[in-house]
């Protein structure tokens, strides 16, 4: 089988590394891809908005089954435009991709449906946001409707920040379009648990769940950033609390989904709150996590492709979905600045062993030697019987990754360690 995987990040390399065990595939092409993945996988360097590009390409090369990972192509319709073409893909369409394009939309469906999530109100004119924050409860949280890299989203501690924050998007811009509504909603408190589910839209196999690591610091200070690192499974999401989500979150938002006519199949994420008042969503991603892909895929038993194309074809309930019973810890690597700015182009290099334990997110190949190209560079990944020693693992094998400015934090699942003692 000739497959297409588009996306260029640590997840990307990811999904291509375990696509690759099944014996059916023959080649992997990647849009973009980047230079850490082109032992595994050809590059197009294709971008991965480029959809006509992408169309063009995957029918000129006979693809088989296309996997869209990242959250824009899904929202922009990748998969529609593929499917029109007849090839299959793993993905939601763009009228359930909605789910994460919008907050304004997945808080109505939440809301509409009785999902638990924070109580909020949506404003299309600042003068009525800014009016609403005079009396709101304080801290509140000011979410920019439409995708924001991640960053659309403001924990404001004071009634100014927030009113500043409401500014900034509808008068400022910061976010363009997406920042035109706004959604307030309530502050929340409790630990965060990240569950991928595996989806036909008709049944939900949930996968291991996860811990990110959003701030920049050790002890979660500083500023966020795309993820610095993940373990897996997160110890507050208990056998009770799985399936307490399963029947109040899980299964509803996907049955809810399809209420609507918009049958979501694919990867569902659910961003959990472990609140005192029982787990409630803090947001849905319509794709893969990063880099919680990057310990979930490694815990994964069954067979990936097959799994992704029973999401596809409906068949889910009827196929195998199995994790090891293990823990597993990504540390990333990030260049010295990120997520502010940085500088690229420093060689990176890898032992044989580090190479095999690690996902490359930003790197490049330049007169065929590997450099960084972007602010996450590297996710290395150890499994092991216990926390303690995929943590250990991941941070000693992650030394084989050198570049200049190399910077990691030191404390990559030192609370869930915590948690669990
Ligand atoms: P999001 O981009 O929706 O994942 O939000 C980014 C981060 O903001 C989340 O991972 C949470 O840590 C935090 N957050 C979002 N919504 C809330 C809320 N209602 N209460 C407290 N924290 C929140
Ligand atoms: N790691 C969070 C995300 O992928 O959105």
């Amino acid at each position: 089988m000739k497959l297409l995987v588009v996306g260029g990040g640590g997840r990307e390399h990811t999904i291509i590394r375990y696509l690759k065990k099944n014996p059916e595939v023959e080649t992997i092409f990647a849009c973009p891809g980047n230079g850490g993945m082109a032992e595994e996988a050809v590059c197009t360097g294709i971008g991965a908005t480029d959809i006509e590009k992408i169309v063009a390409f995957a029918v000129e090369n006979a693809i088989d089954y296309a996997v869209v990972a990242p959250d824009d192509p899904l929202v922009l319709g990748c998969v529609d435009a593929l499917n029109e073409k007849g090839i299959p893909c793993f993905g939601p369409k763009a009228n359930a991709a909605i789910i994460e394009g919008s907050k304004v939309f997945s808080k109505n469906l939440m809301k509409k449906y009785g999902i638990p999530t924070a109580q909020y109100e949506v404003f299309e004119d600042m003068e009525a946001a800014l009016r609403y924050l005079e009396t709101a409860p304080i801290p509140t949280v000011v979410k920019a409707d439409g995708l924001a890299l991640g960053k659309g989203v403001i924990i404001a501690m004071t009634r100014d920040e927030a009113k500043a924050a409401v500014r900034d998007m509808m008068e400022g811009g910061i976010f363009g379009k997406s920042g035109s509504r706004v959604v307030i909603e309530e502050f929340l408190t409790g630990p965060e648990v990240s569950v991928l589910a595996f989806t036909d839209g008709k049944v939900v196999k949930p996968m291991v769940s996860s811990m990110d690591h959003k701030r920049v610091g050790d002890n979660d200070t500083g500023l966020n950033t795309g993820g610095m690192g993940t373990i897996a499974p997160n110890p507050y999401y208990t056998e009770a609390i799985a399936e307490e989500c399963m029947n109040t979150i899980f299964l509803p938002t996907i049955n809810a989904m399809n209420a609507e006519g918009r049958t979501f199949q694919g990867c569902l994420y659910y961003g959990l709150m472990l609140t005192p008042n029982g787990p409630k969503v803090i947001e849905y991603n319509c794709r893969f996590g990063d880099p919680e892909t990057q310990v979930v895929l490694p815990l994964l038993e069954s067979d990936l492709l097959t799994i992704m194309r029973s999401c596809t074809n409906g068949t889910l309930a009827e196929t195998e979905v199995k994790f090891a019973d293990k823990h597993a810890c990504c540390v990333i690597l990030a260049s010295n600045g990120y997520p502010q700015s940085y500088k690229k182009g420093f060689e990176i290099t890898m032992t044989e062993e580090a190479k095999a334990h690690t996902f490359v997110a930003g790197g490049a190949l330049k007169d065929g030697k590997l450099v960084t190209s972007g602010g996450r560079v590297t996710g290395t990944t150890a499994i092991a019987g216990s926390l303690e020693e995929a943590i250990k693992e991941a941070y000693r094998i992650s030394d084989g990754v050198q570049f200049e400015g190399a910077y990691r934090r030191s404390d990559i699942g030192q609370r869930a360690l915590q948690a669990l003692k």
